[in-house]
């Protein structure tokens, strides 16, 4: 793999002040192998609480951000207050932001960008509909979101890639080690060519889409994925910590 293992859970829309509390509580107890960058990716509601109980072992994701400077945009919530409530990190692109709330590719490219000048690592998400998927049209959709990020961003030192195939997110479908892993080669490529060779050998290739405790370890066996991005599994302590525990 390239760099240093990195593992997100992103929460999405669950939890109570309770059970988050519950999770923090695991979280803060579980073993942890050393040389794993852990994020969380809590609701935005919740962040202040996570952050003031969560070791510091573990950074914070907020799971969008407004696309620029705040203001007169109700609802949003701006990168300066991510940063000033102590989050490292935000996902953008992810695909329910995409196809359920209806972001493009354009839009996406533009947050990334605000949210870099921000200094917040950015966990950049792409991945094909499974109709995509049987056109054949895998990689076209990739290198296309790619491409919006690569057109609006200058540096990608803080940027993760999470590769998550939508059919295999929530699904319990995941995709198999070969078929991630192709994926992943397929974006280092697009990378070398079209940002530098650089970029593509730093930049960290994260799977998502279905990961557990029992499928991690394998699909973390091949040499592009650097990674997980972690949705259901995240929400149970022991089993977060399992996919952690994978890195090879
Ligand atoms: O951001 C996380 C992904 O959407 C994966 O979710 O692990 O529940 O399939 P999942």
């Amino acid at each position: 793999g390239t760099g240093k293992f990195f593992v997100g859970g992103n929460w999405k829309c669950n939890g109570t002040k309770d059970s988050i509390k519950q999770l923090v509580s695991d979280l803060n107890s579980a073993t942890l192998e050393p040389d794993v960058d852990v994020v969380v990716g809590p609701p935005f509601v919740y962040i202040d609480q996570v952050k003031s109980s969560l070791t510091d072992r573990i950074e914070i994701a907020a799971q969008n951000s407004w696309i620029g400077k705040g203001g007169a945009f109700t609802g949003e919530i701006s990168a300066e207050q991510l940063k000033d409530i102590g989050c490292k990190w935000v996902i953008l692109g992810h695909s329910e932001r995409r196809h359920v709330i209806g972001e493009n590719d354009e839009f996406i490219g533009k947050k990334a960008a605000y949210a870099l000048g921000q200094n917040l690592g950015v966990i950049a998400c792409i991945g094909e509909l499974l109709e995509e998927r049987e056109a054949g049209k895998t990689f076209d959709v990739c290198f296309k979101q790619l491409k919006a990020y690569a057109d609006a961003v200058s540096s990608w030192d803080n940027i993760v890639i999470a590769y998550e195939p939508v059919w295999a997110i929530g699904t319990g479908k995941v995709a198999s080690p070969e078929q991630a892993q192709e994926v992943h080669v397929a974006v280092r490529d697009w990378l070398a060519k079209n940002v530098s060779p650089e970029v593509a050998s730093k930049t960290r290739i994260i799977y998502g889409g279905s990961v557990n405790a029992g499928n991690s370890a394998e699909l973390a066996k091949k040499e592009d994925i650097d990674g997980f991005l972690v949705g259901g599994a995240s929400l149970k302590g022991s089993d977060f910590a399992t996919i952690i525990n994978s890195v090879t």
